[in-house]
């Protein structure tokens, strides 16, 4: 096998994207009712660029009664909102869609800023990813009653929305585009460590004419979350985040009517045969664990190789991680980013130091990181077994752990023997092979010959403690909808 070399033999000068076409606030306040508005707590918190440690910008954190508010202006503006002629509703959605396409550059140079992912994911995954959620679900607002032949859609009132730090804007369009497209009003929070694209967002939609209160951007951390979703006027909370935060605000919710739908963690299966193109396979666990630092719910953190071809694959794959550029993430040529918060990094260590602990052996590819700013590099770990926690735990973080298997039943259970049910990978040239796994692997996606591969029309979600509920395609306006 030829070895790449790559970082020795090319030297990449850097390919840096400027940051002085963009306009930060140096705070930024609570949008409710289509207004910026400051908070009762009077309160301010910072948002750091992971990379450089520097502080961006302060933004607002949203107490009781800030979330009384926007709930309220939600509540208001749902009775003329739900009304309005469906195709009117469309015209504002697909207003805001075209607004992200005009800003997407200054859009993606923030969400890399603010969170840490590399500029080329920003600017060719998150932000025209999320620019179609709201072009996909704008063309369905007035076309409703035919995506449910013979039953007539009717939206639930006020969603709560509550997102995570790896994809800020685009968990925002996931949650924020169907809501509103079905004529629900929305109290949207997006996490402490990655507010700035949320809020921009906001602005985008200040302008975009839509009808006050119909989408209210709230910031802060857990407790303001928790009281989006105790609040009594809340109808659906749609949740993205942790397993724990989940199984808490389903124990808040229980008893109420309120309805809900959890996307949660994952320990997502990439099964390689032998039979498999192996270097595309080789590409495809580099971008099913590496992509967006790890940080990726259905990331193919566990790698299953067929015991034929496992020393081939190791040993191309280590090969293939050496070439990865691990550092700034506004340069071009970065393909793993900085990592999202100083506690995310301490979570990834603390996974790395227990896989040492119990037996697994660890590669890393050497890179050289900067003093400032959270970093991880790609890693790996061999000789580890269904029982390491490594195996069974969610990291969220760049780091795969590899077993072998012989046949095609053994890698089934083993892949199955999870808490977690949210996505899977199948690599092989053998199209029966495919059809049986996706069949019996528990998961909500897999992927055949290919890795997180994302589309709005497509329906996303998971099984046992990855959550319940679907976003995308006809499945995510379901969610968003009462039948009569
Ligand atoms: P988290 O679940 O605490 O944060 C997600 C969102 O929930 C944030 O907006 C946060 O402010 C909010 N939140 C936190 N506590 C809440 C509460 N009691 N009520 C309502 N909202 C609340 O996730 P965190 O702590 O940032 O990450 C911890 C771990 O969770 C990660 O290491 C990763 O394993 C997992 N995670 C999974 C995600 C996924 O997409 N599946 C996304 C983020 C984290
Ligand atoms: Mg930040």
């Amino acid at each position: 096998m030829s070895k790449l070399n790559l970082n020795k033999t090319w030297n990449y000068a850097a390919a840096t994207e400027s940051t002085n076409h963009i306009l930060l606030k140096e705070k930024y306040d609570l949008f409710i009712n289509g207004e910026f508005v400051k908070s009762n707590s009077k309160k301010y918190f910072d948002t750091i660029n992971p990379a450089t440690d520097e502080v961006i910008a302060k933004i607002s954190e949203a107490n009781k009664k800030d979330i009384d508010l926007a709930v309220k202006s939600a509540k208001i503006a749902f009775r003329s909102w739900s009304k309005l002629k469906a195709k009117e509703r469309g015209k504002y959605i697909f207003r805001i869609a075209r607004m992200i396409q005009e800003r997407a550059k200054e859009f993606a140079v923030i969400e890399s800023m603010d969170g840490g992912k590399p500029i080329r994911e920003s600017r060719d995954v998150d932000i025209p990813l999320a620019a179609n959620h709201f072009f996909y679900y704008a063309g369905w607002a007035d076309k409703l009653e035919y995506a449910f032949p013979n039953k007539i859609p009717k939206p639930l009132g006020v969603a709560g929305q509550i997102i995570p730090w790896n994809f800020p804007l685009l968990m925002a369009a996931w949650k924020i585009a169907p809501a509103i497209a079905c004529g629900n009003t929305v109290v949207l929070k997006p996490a402490e460590t990655t507010s700035l694209t949320a809020l921009k967002l906001a602005e985008i939609i200040q302008e975009s004419g839509l009808p006050k209160g119909v989408v209210n951007i709230v910031t802060g951390a857990g407790n303001t979350g928790a009281e989006i979703v105790n609040h009594p006027d809340i109808d659906k909370i749609a949740f993205t985040g942790s397993t724990n935060v989940g199984k808490l605000i389903q124990k808040s919710i229980s008893g109420t009517k309120k309805k809900s739908t959890l996307e949660l963690g994952g320990k997502g299966a990439n099964i390689i045969f032998e039979d498999a193109a192996i270097d595309q396979a080789v590409e495809g666990i580099v971008n099913a664990i590496f992509f967006n630092q790890g940080h990726v719910c259905c990331a193919g953190s566990r790698l299953f190789v067929q015991e034929s071809v496992a020393n081939i694959v190791i040993e191309k794959l280590k090969d293939r991680m050496s070439s990865l550029i691990v550092g700034n993430p506004l340069d071009k040529n970065t393909d793993i980013g900085a990592i999202n918060s100083k506690e995310q990094l301490a979570t990834i260590n603390k996974y790395i130091k227990i896989g040492q602990e119990e037996g697994g052996e660890i590669y890393q590819s050497k890179c050289s990181i900067s003093k400032k700013g959270n970093w991880c590099p790609p890693t790996l770990f061999l000789n580890v077994s269904q029982s390491h926690t490594i195996v069974q735990e969610e990291i969220f973080g760049p780091v795969l752990a590899i077993q072998t298997f012989r046949t095609i039943d053994e890698v089934i259970e083993k892949a199955n023997n999870t808490p977690f049910g949210l996505s899977a990978g199948v690599w092989t040239e053998k199209g029966s092979k495919i059809f049986k796994l996706t069949q019996e692997l528990n998961a909500g996606v897999v992927w055949a010959n290919t890795y997180n591969k994302f589309d709005p029309t497509s329906p996303f979600g998971g099984f046992k403690e990855s959550g319940f509920g679907r976003e995308g395609g006809l499945h995510g306006l379901k969610a968003y909808l009462k039948f009569e």
